[in-house]
């Protein structure tokens, strides 16, 4: 891990106010986690997954932020969504729990994720992991912090020594002989693989340097929206497959550091063409 011991800097009003709706979250994740066979569990499609601990999370998360922010919107993954367009000045993007099926497993990884949109751009980024008690910040222009140290990602120069995290079709299938093409690439390119199973703590470890790269098709922004913020404030660069700006909705994201952004892109574009749709729903 690239890490620098600086204290970190005095939070922003808005991110003290995130941090704290996502250690509430935490708290929630963390008591359904003592016993996870009383829980609630629904299907929201194939293989997709909700507990009534992401709901009550996400309750947590959107009751916290509106006590203070009673007018911003919220773009929420289950299912709050107030006032959320593209004319909002302030939209709160929130994934209360990242990695639900590692957590009904038991499987320690997953996390909360909250990002702030001001017109337009991401300004505002917490990750929280309640099992490591790790929390990734960012503020725009101010730098990203796991805890208190500063973060960056890291400095490997050629694919063939990089760590490179990602995440595959599971949901529905398409995609996936796409997707294994990429992966045989990336497998006889890369160091090593990785697929944890939470979108936003793979990309907070990016932001950390524990992984060189990282890439995945099919995700949502409530996955990439806090992760992305903290990789840029780590020195790193986030675009689609073609490198290009539009992973925020897009639902193709790849995150490196500068010049293993370049060579994943170089691998993994000719391969935008033959997935399908173009969007998020490809899991
Ligand atoms: C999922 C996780 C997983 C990724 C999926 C996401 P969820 O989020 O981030 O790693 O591969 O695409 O949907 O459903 O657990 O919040
Ligand atoms: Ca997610
Ligand atoms: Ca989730």
């Amino acid at each position: 891990m690239q890490v620098e011991c600086s204290a970190m800097a005095i939070l922003h009003p808005m991110l003290t106010t995130a941090v704290k709706a996502a250690r509430r979250a935490g708290n929630v994740i963390n008591r359904g986690a003592r016993d996870l066979d009383l829980l609630t569990v629904t299907t929201k499609g194939p293989k997709d997954y909700v507990s009534e601990v992401d709901r009550a999370a996400e309750a947590a998360i959107v009751e916290t932020l509106h006590a203070t922010y009673p007018n911003h919107a919220i773009l929420a993954e289950e299912g709050t969504a107030q006032g959320a367009n593209a004319a909002a000045e302030h939209v709160w993007i929130i994934d209360p729990l990242d990695g639900t099926t590692n957590f009904l497993h038991g499987f320690p990884q997953y996390c909360v994720s909250i990002a702030l949109q001001h017109k337009g751009q991401i300004t505002q980024a917490v990750i929280y992991d309640p099992v490591r008690n790790d929390l990734f910040t960012a503020t725009r222009g101010r730098g990203a912090f796991l805890n208190d140290r500063r973060i960056r990602v890291s400095r490997r120069q050629h694919l063939k020594e990089c760590l490179i995290g990602t995440g595959f079709p599971f949901r529905d299938g398409s995609n996936l002989d796409v997707y294994i093409r990429m992966f045989k690439a990336m497998t006889l390119e890369a160091a090593g693989i990785r697929r944890p199973g939470s979108a936003a703590l793979d990309l907070a470890y990016v932001a950390a340097g524990y992984y060189d790269g990282f890439w995945e098709v099919g995700l949502n922004p409530w996955d990439v929206a806090a992760g992305s913020l903290l990789i840029v404030e780590a020195g790193g660069l986030v675009g689609d497959l073609d490198g290009e700006g539009t992973y925020l909705y897009g639902g193709r994201v790849i995150a490196a550091n500068p010049r293993i952004f370049a060579q994943m892109v170089k691998l993994l574009s000719p391969y935008g063409r033959a997935l399908t749709p173009a969007h998020a729903t490809e899991t």
